[in-house]
């Protein structure tokens, strides 16, 4: 796992546009893996703005999203459906058959997540999964007690994500209880994952992910077995790790061949 430290949000989502448009610049048929919520806002910002000076081009980038509510309506404003066209894909010139967000309304949802986990196959695999963190360890929503090899199905939102969530629904009641998501197994496939944290009300865990033990309890702590884990996190969302200094200095030594 390589743990970036930078000094706030804005620095530290523009570190990870480059390592996204790096990608795109030079396999330009590329697969990425996306998430939403408040942390990838400004990776977005700045993969747009990379778009619009002509530096990035989505034409054969194909996405696949983590999540979705179950029983939301693609149209509906909460939905990350509506989240990723208004924040990211709307701003950019990536064709709308090459993207992907699981279906809240399928009928079938067993028979929808084989589907979709059988398109991410179709597609080559990921790339680079972008993933957020959950205050309760969840990584997609693979809350606390997800199996570590559980695949794309769907899952019940913990009390604690409820309220973490209730921001974007008008009150807790009425976020819904029930999610698609990819599994961690699935996201354990990604060729990289790159996950970022902001803010103090991230620190513990993070240090729990980082440092801890690797539990199905901190479903985020399964990346410490993964090949290309970058964890990039602000100074805030580093406050409670034991060896920050060293994962500063492993940064600040890296060879050249091996920067971003
Ligand atoms: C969203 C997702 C979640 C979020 C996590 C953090 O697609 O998969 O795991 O990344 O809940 O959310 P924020 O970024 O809002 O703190």
């Amino acid at each position: 796992m390589e743990v970036i430290i930078q000094p706030d949000k804005k620095a530290a989502s523009s570190l990870a546009a480059r390592i996204v448009a790096q990608l795109i610049q030079r396999k330009g048929e590329c697969v990425l893996g996306l998430a939403t919520g408040n942390t990838p806002l400004m990776l977005y910002k700045e993969l747009i703005r990379l778009h619009k000076q002509g530096e990035l081009d989505f034409e054969r980038v194909t996405t696949f999203n983590l999540d979705e509510y179950v029983g939301l309506s693609p149209s509906h404003p909460a939905s990350y459906t509506s989240y990723m066209w208004e924040n990211f894909f709307k701003h950019i010139n990536i064709p709308a058959h090459r993207v992907h967000i699981p279906d809240g309304l399928a009928p079938d949802i067993p028979a929808f997540c084989r589907q979709y986990e059988g398109a991410i196959k179709a597609a080559g695999g990921i790339d680079i999964q972008v993933l957020g963190i959950g205050t309760d360890g969840h990584i997609g929503f693979n809350e606390p007690s997800s199996s570590l090899a559980s695949r794309t199905r769907i899952k019940t939102l913990t009390k604690q994500t409820l309220e973490d969530n209730a921001r974007f629904f008008n009150g807790e009641e009425n976020v819904p209880h029930h999610v698609i998501t990819m599994g961690v197994g699935t996201i354990m496939e990604s060729r990289k994952c790159l996950l970022m944290a902001f803010g103090k009300k991230k620190a513990d865990v993070v240090a729990r992910m980082v440092e801890g033990p690797i539990t199905a309890m901190v479903p985020a702590s399964i990346l410490q077995m993964h090949p290309e884990a970058v964890v990039i996190i602000d100074e805030a969302a580093a406050s409670k790790l034991e060896r920050s200094d060293y994962y500063r200095w492993v940064y600040d030594n890296k060879p050249d061949w091996q920067k971003y």
